[in-house]
């Protein structure tokens, strides 16, 4: 896959982006192809050799691929150097909260010292003031939140192993910055969402069941602390966001956000009306309940399972400079959209993989009869 090529010869403006495979990288990706760039994206080996998320771009004139790892200095050295890009765009982390509790020293390797051995690998190869670099900073990094809402100027709190290695992260963008005068950037990033959201963070935890117990092909879904309060967007809009940072006139750090805050369960209520299944909230605490006004059955319950050590319970953003400074809108597609968007795609996906299961099932049962050979 990695080639001796000069990518970076002609006028053409040629993005990097690590995390090509997450939520974000995708929309990204298909927003700078769209744009012109020339897209190269950082890879890792796994066992499975399919990537969903940009499968449909791959093998595209413009689209490049590359294997590396950022917890591998001299693999980020070298596909830096190959790609000599004009942006980069650092996606790449472990980016669960509850998985950074488990796995807390991967976590630092990745999203603290990553965001190092990217700077570090452009400066050394003299591209500080070729290249521009936009760091994926995020709400997390107010934790235990200090004021409401939240904004560029708001002390930080993390509270998390993921949100303190973030907070290295962003620290060290600034210090590059200050120090070698390089076009180094933080998105603060509050949580954004979509149909191509992990399926283990809460939104799409919640759009998925509700489509699969719509469906019959789930009884209950269990969640964690329901009284959870986040800024939700839509990623697709955000991504947008990301680019009009490196194209501000400065090097600067913006706050991303709706400036709508809703909790975990009003998420939910909203996700099972798209399906047609009115909840009833019954019960505090760990003894809540949602159930379904129409039956009487209960869908949703808490487990102690999903709460975390410490968790971030207020994140609400100011986009009130994003908006001034960049001309970015907020509020392009709302909390109701949002939903609406996710449930939609994830009622697509449960009654397919259910016709794809049918065809299989039918398909071992004519095997078996003889019936297909
Ligand atoms: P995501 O879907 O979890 O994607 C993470 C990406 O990072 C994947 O492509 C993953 O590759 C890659 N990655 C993980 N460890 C790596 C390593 N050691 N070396 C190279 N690549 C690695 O995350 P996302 O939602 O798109 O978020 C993108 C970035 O924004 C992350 O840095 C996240 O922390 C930050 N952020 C997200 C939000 C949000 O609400 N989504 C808000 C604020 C900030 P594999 O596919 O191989 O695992
Ligand atoms: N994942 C999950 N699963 N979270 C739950 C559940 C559950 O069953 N039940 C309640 N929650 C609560 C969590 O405790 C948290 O307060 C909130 O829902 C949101 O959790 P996540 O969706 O996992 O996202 P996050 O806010 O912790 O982290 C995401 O957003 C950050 C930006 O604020 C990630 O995308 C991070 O990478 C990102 O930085």
């Amino acid at each position: 896959m990695q080639k001796q090529t000069n990518y970076n010869m002609t006028t053409r403006k040629v993005a990097l982006i690590t995390g090509i495979t997450g939520q974000d990288g995708s929309y990204l990706s298909e927003f700078l192809l769209e744009k012109g760039y020339d897209v190269h994206g950082v890879i890792r080996r796994s066992s499975v050799d399919f990537r969903p998320r940009i499968a449909h771009l791959e093998g595209k004139p413009h689209f490049h691929l590359h294997y590396a790892d950022l917890s591998d200095s001299m693999s980020v050295l070298g596909v830096i150097g190959l790609v000599r890009p004009t942006e980069i765009y650092n996606l790449a982390a472990q980016s669960h909260v509850q998985v950074s509790f488990d796995s807390p020293e991967y976590t630092a390797d990745v999203d603290a010292v990553g965001v190092l051995r990217i700077l570090e690998a452009v400066r050394q190869l003299g591209l500080t003031s070729s290249c521009r670099i936009y760091q994926a900073s995020t709400s997390e990094l107010y934790g235990k939140v200090e004021e409401v809402p939240q904004n560029e100027n708001t002390p930080f709190h993390p509270y998390s192993p993921y949100a303190v290695a973030k907070q290295y992260g962003y620290w060290i963008v600034k210090e590059y910055r200050d120090a070698y005068n390089m076009f180094a950037c933080n998105g603060i990033l509050f949580n954004h969402e979509s149909e191509r959201r992990g399926e283990t963070f809460v939104t799409r935890k919640i759009t998925l069941a509700a489509a699969r117990i719509k469906q019959g092909k789930q009884d209950k879904l269990y969640l964690g602390n329901l009284s959870s309060r986040r800024d939700w967007g839509y990623a697709k809009d955000y991504v947008q966001c990301m680019w009009l940072i490196l194209q501000n006139e400065k090097p600067d750090d913006f706050v991303i956000a709706t400036g709508k805050q809703h909790t975990v369960r009003e998420f939910a209520t909203l996700a099972f009306h798209n399906v047609g299944i009115e909840l009833e909230w019954q019960g505090e605490g760990a003894d809540e309940k949602g159930i379904d006004k129409a039956t009487g059955k209960t869908l949703v319950e808490v487990s102690p399972d999903f709460y975390r050590p410490t968790d971030v319970v207020n994140l609400w953003g100011d986009p009130t400079k994003a908006r001034a400074e960049l001309g970015w809108n907020p509020t392009q597609t709302t909390f109701e959209e949002l939903v609406k968007i996710m449930v939609d795609s994830d009622m697509k996906k449960v009654a397919a993989d259910d016709a794809a299961a049918r065809v299989r099932v039918n398909l071992e049962e004519y095997l078996e009869k003889g019936i297909v050979k």
